[in-house]
């Protein structure tokens, strides 16, 4: 099998190096010429846990390469996948999909090329009737695919391509391992041929029993979203309760641990925190919100999701504030982690950004550190002061604030936290201490959800219930 892959991006890259493991023989097309020039000399120029080694691999082994020349790379391929970034339309929530239609045109233009040179003779192997699949990965709205089509159908009237939806659910941190072992695969297509292609190309997962899948293309997209959709409301559905377990003394993570124990409701994505961000549930969920509303079926669970996601990494500021007495002006906070996760260098709508703006307009000064988001955190807040570790931070600060839960900051030396910090207060808001190991470090511990949470409501809607 050879393959193309358009963009080289967090799913691009991943989904190219996967697929020449599996076996394919694969070229990664990106039109950002620098990116192609690193991956060449084996620089990944995104983080991801096992993908430096993985791409390295592959390209010793001669089964995937990298160029800016899409022709050269869709010659004789059986597939190409439009791995595009699809971020949110500025205005309207809506996907921009301005990258998938040029890249479709694109592909149009060169599978046309080599259409006419073949039918020209200008080639020396015979006319094959050759297909090629044009298979959407990127997230897209519905409907998106059959655009794609058209636009192909316009470059190339007498056929020669099918088209189907491959949606990714890989995860930034864990991508290889969500590629290599995932749920399902889930391929939208009308075709039998693409069918035949999509199973071959996924055959290693066909063998271990992952299930595949066969959808019509509308309904590929759509799972794609519905799943975001779905992971999103649960985050959002136990941050509101943990908001409740504060006013009414009880303890999130028991509560999360007791409904999650149910197999209906399951463990997974029911851990409270700051609110959503990243890449894609923001992004997506607004799309899902546009699509239904046009197709007037609206989403009120969604949109209501999306509303009280926002205020809540709002409020986080403000809870930050008033666990620091409310005057934030001329105080220091240490703030530990700034990308969306851990494991990933992806600062996309990090909740960090939303964070630590209003703090330090307000006049906190702010010393940070992340162990990968910090050289794109500096492009977005130029105005923290970055360190080169987390004990650098909280020298002299006000406040230790925890943001993104790294596994090197669940083991700190809570002896040397203390004894760095002008004032013994650790805000933490993933939840990753215990109250009662704080307690015995001496450190005034604020979490979420739990016993010691916020100061500012508790009293008010404890006097309310009795
Ligand atoms: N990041 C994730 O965790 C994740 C997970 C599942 C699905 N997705 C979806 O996958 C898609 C890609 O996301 P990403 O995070 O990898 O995006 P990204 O922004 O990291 O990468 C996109 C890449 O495509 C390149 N590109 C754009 N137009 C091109 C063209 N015409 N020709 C060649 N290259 C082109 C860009 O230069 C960039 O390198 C999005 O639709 C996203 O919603 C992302």
């Amino acid at each position: 099998m050879r393959i193309a892959m358009i963009g080289t991006g967090y799913v691009g890259l991943v989904s190219g190096a996967c697929f020449s493991e599996f076996g394919a023989t694969v070229t990664c097309v990106d039109k950002d010429a620098d990116k192609i020039e690193r991956l060449r000399r084996g620089e990944i120029p995104i983080y991801e846990p096992g993908l430096e080694q993985l791409v390295a691999n592959n390209a010793g082994a001669g089964r995937l390469g990298f160029t800016t020349d899409l022709k050269a790379a869709l010659a004789g391929a059986d597939a190409v996948f439009i791995a595009v970034g699809t971020p949110s339309r500025r205005g309207d929530g809506h996907a921009d999909l301005s990258y998938v239609f040029a890249a479709a045109a694109e592909i149009g233009e060169a599978l046309a090329g080599e259409l006419t040179r073949e039918l020209a003779g200008d080639l020396t192997r015979a006319p094959t009737g050759h297909r090629t699949i044009v298979v959407t990965k990127s997230t897209v709205p519905v409907g998106t695919g059959r655009r794609v089509e058209r636009i192909l159908q316009r470059a190339l009237p007498q056929g020669g391509f099918e088209v189907a939806s491959n949606p990714e659910f890989l995860r930034e941190g864990s991508a290889i391992q969500d590629f290599m072992r995932p749920d399902r695969v889930v391929i939208g297509t009308d075709s039998e041929h693409a069918r035949e292609v999509m199973r071959a190309l996924y055959r290693p997962l066909y063998l271990l029993e992952t299930p595949i899948v066969f959808t019509a293309i509308e309904t590929a997209e759509l799972i794609k979203y519905a799943a975001n959709a779905f992971l999103a409301t649960k985050i959002t559905f136990i941050n509101e309760v943990a908001d409740l377990c504060e006013a009414v003394g009880a303890d999130v993570q028991d509560v999360a641990r007791g409904i999650g124990l149910d197999g209906r409701i399951g463990r997974k994505f029911l851990h409270a925190g700051p609110g959503f961000g990243g890449s894609c549930f923001p992004k997506d969920c607004q799309a899902l919100v546009r699509t239904a509303a046009e197709a007037a079926a609206p989403l009120s669970i969604v949109e209501t999701v999306l509303a009280v996601n926002d205020s809540r990494k709002r409020r986080m500021a403000d809870r930050i504030a008033a666990i620091c007495g409310g005057d934030i002006a001329g105080k220091t906070l240490a703030v530990l982690g700034l990308t969306f996760k851990p494991n990933t260098d992806d600062m996309r709508d990090s909740p960090s950004l939303s964070i630590l703006p209003p703090l330090a307009e307000a006049g906190a000064t702010i010393r940070a550190f992340d162990p990968e988001g910090m050289a794109e955190a500096q492009k977005l807040m130029p105005h923290l002061t970055y360190c080169t570790d987390a004990y650098e931070t909280m020298q002299g600060a006000d406040a230790l604030v925890l943001i993104t839960e790294w596994n090197e900051f669940r083991g700190l030396d809570l002896g040397r936290v203390k004894g760095l910090l002008r004032h013994p207060v650790v805000i933490d808001l993933r939840n990753i201490y215990k109250p009662d190991d704080m307690a015995a470090a001496g450190l005034a511990y604020h979490s979420i959800g739990r016993a010691g949470g916020t100061p500012t409501t508790k009293p008010a809607a404890l006097r309310a219930i009795a």
